[in-house]
């Protein structure tokens, strides 16, 4: 495991993002993807907006996903076993990266198909306590065809990353531009962000 977070660490220092392969297990992806809230995601999960607060709104040409915002007190086993692992990542990149992060916030997210998030980024103008964010995926056997790409845009081009099970991708929040390509599946994942203040409660 540390090896992993080396690595993570490392590619922020180097490049400004990082992809790790297996930061979840098949297993532990499994477990995640048969929680309540993901087998009843149309139960549990609203439209994701854009803006915060009294800003927020819904806006379908920007951005497609549902999400529900996770409470890591009353986090079912196989999410708090993620929460506890996003918590070692924290720990590892103030001591070996100096980032001062000091909490987080986490939503499990649905992209049904044909939605898409336009390019962004993902600090809001008026509060830029996004250091870090952090997305690990939660589909299995997800192939180029299926789309749902993860687009990072880093130096003069980009690169495309597939939402495989397992998968983190972990990019500095302030400067790195990224948008979510349509996909002909569902798209399952946690998406998060580090903070270097204490996270608020979520209007869930
Ligand atoms: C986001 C986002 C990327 C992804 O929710 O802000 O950019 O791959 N997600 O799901
Ligand atoms: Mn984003």
């Amino acid at each position: 495991m540390n090896a992993q977070l080396d690595l993570i660490a490392d590619g922020l220092a180097d490049q400004g993002y990082a992809v790790a392969d297996g930061f979840l297990s098949t297993r532990e992806v499994s477990d995640i993807r048969q929680t309540d809230e993901f087998r009843n995601h149309l139960l549990h999960f609203r439209q994701a907006g854009i803006g915060q607060q009294r800003d927020r709104q819904v806006n379908e040409a920007i951005r497609g996903d549902y999400i529900r915002w996770i409470d890591p007190a009353q986090a079912a086993a196989p999410l708090a076993l993620y929460v506890q692992r996003l918590r070692h990542l924290i720990e590892h990149l103030n001591r070996t990266l100096y980032v001062g992060l000091k909490d987080f916030e986490i939503h499990q997210t649905v992209y049904p198909v044909g939605t898409f998030y336009k390019r962004h980024l993902d600090q809001f103008k008026k509060d830029d306590h996004r250091k870090l964010s952090v997305i690990c995926y939660l589909n299995e056997a997800w192939h180029e065809e299926h789309g749902g790409q993860l687009r990072l845009y880093v130096h003069a081009g980009h690169r495309d990353v597939l939402p495989l099970g397992g998968r983190l991708v972990c990019f500095r929040s302030e400067v790195l531009e990224h948008e979510v390509l349509p996909a002909t599946r569902e798209r399952f994942s946690l998406t998060g962000w580090l903070l270097n203040q204490h996270a608020e409660l979520k209007h869930l």
